[in-house]
């Protein structure tokens, strides 16, 4: 099975969950303590393999470019007063893989988004990592879905299993159990009414695809929200090749989203080597007062 070695991470959308801040900061610049959410999201790609990333960008994101980009005045001003290992840091940051970027004109949601991507993945598959979902795991969620690549044949998507009552927020699939952590997929719908539900599975930040996505996204009309939706041409191909469902190991936050944003923000932080300990103790005797 050919290795996965391009990966895709739309963040073009208008992040209007987290406005005004998302108004000026783009929300895959949004801080986990020191570092923006893009920057889990690259090395976790890398960590799986891929060489060659795809961030799709929008208006107003040109801080996201700036990031993996060298900053000579900060190094100097490191230099002077000997803080070479910072300097290391953030070269290192910038020399993970190629990283590339592209313009997506137009939010026309998570499908069309992806379909900006064709020429650079030509013939390949791909990951494709949603750039306001981070998720902390011991083995990157993207080789999880690489694995079952390798074992299943098929594209994969990362699932977890939601609250009944909010499958209508996600997408709900058609799936049954190969008797391990995945899932065998035929059908799937995005954000369903009470009757179109299937299961409470829903994908969850990272799915892995085949080039063929790119023939379907193109005959994809616009779907809910009046937004191109990546999960109606995953559809066809659940629908046609079959898709393998991941149930991965891993804490996933919805970034774009301000409780997510909190909560990643407050768990990582306890682990924090600079300021973790100081933080928890904090935080134990701020309980203690609400
Ligand atoms: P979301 O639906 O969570 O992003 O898309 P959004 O549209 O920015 O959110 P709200 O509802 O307005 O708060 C999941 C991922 O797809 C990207 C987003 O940047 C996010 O990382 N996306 C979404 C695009 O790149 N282009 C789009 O047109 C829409």
């Amino acid at each position: 099975m050919q290795k996965i070695k391009k990966a895709v991470i739309p963040a073009a959308g208008l992040g209007t969950r987290m406005l005004p801040i998302s108004r000026t900061v783009p929300k895959e610049m949004l801080p986990i303590v020191d570092r923006p959410a893009i920057s889990y999201l690259v090395e976790e790609a890398v960590a799986a393999g891929a060489e060659d990333i795809l961030i799709i960008t929008g208006r107003g994101k040109d801080a996201i470019e700036n990031y993996f980009d060298y900053s000579i005045e900060y190094e100097q001003k490191l230099t002077a007063s000997g803080k070479l290992d910072q300097i290391a840091e953030m070269r290192r940051i910038c020399s993970l893989a190629n990283v590339y970027f592209l313009r997506q004109k137009e939010t026309k949601g998570l499908g069309h988004a992806v379909l900006t991507a064709k020429s650079f993945i030509a013939d390949d598959p791909f990951y494709i990592l949603y750039g306001d979902d981070l998720i902390v795991s011991e083995t990157p969620v993207c080789s999880q879905l690489a694995d079952a690549y390798e074992k299943y044949g098929k594209p994969c998507c990362g699932v977890k299993p939601v609250p009944w009552e909010l499958v209508y927020k996600y997408c709900s699939l058609k799936a049954e159990s190969n008797g391990d952590n995945t899932y065998s997929v035929t059908d799937m719908i995005e954000k369903p009414k009470p009757d179109q539900v299937y299961t409470n599975l829903s994908i969850l930040g990272r799915v892995l695809l085949t080039p063929d996505i790119f023939d379907i996204l193109e005959q994809t009309p616009p779907g809910a929200g009046g937004e191109i939706q990546l999960t109606d041409a995953m559809k066809v191909v659940a629908q046609t090749t079959g898709m393998t469902a991941v149930d991965f190991e891993g804490t996933r936050y919805d970034l774009g989203s301000k409780l997510g944003f909190l909560t990643a923000n407050v768990q990582e932080a306890v682990k924090h080597p600079e300021v973790g300990e100081e933080f928890r103790k904090f935080l134990i005797e701020f309980v203690k007062t609400l």
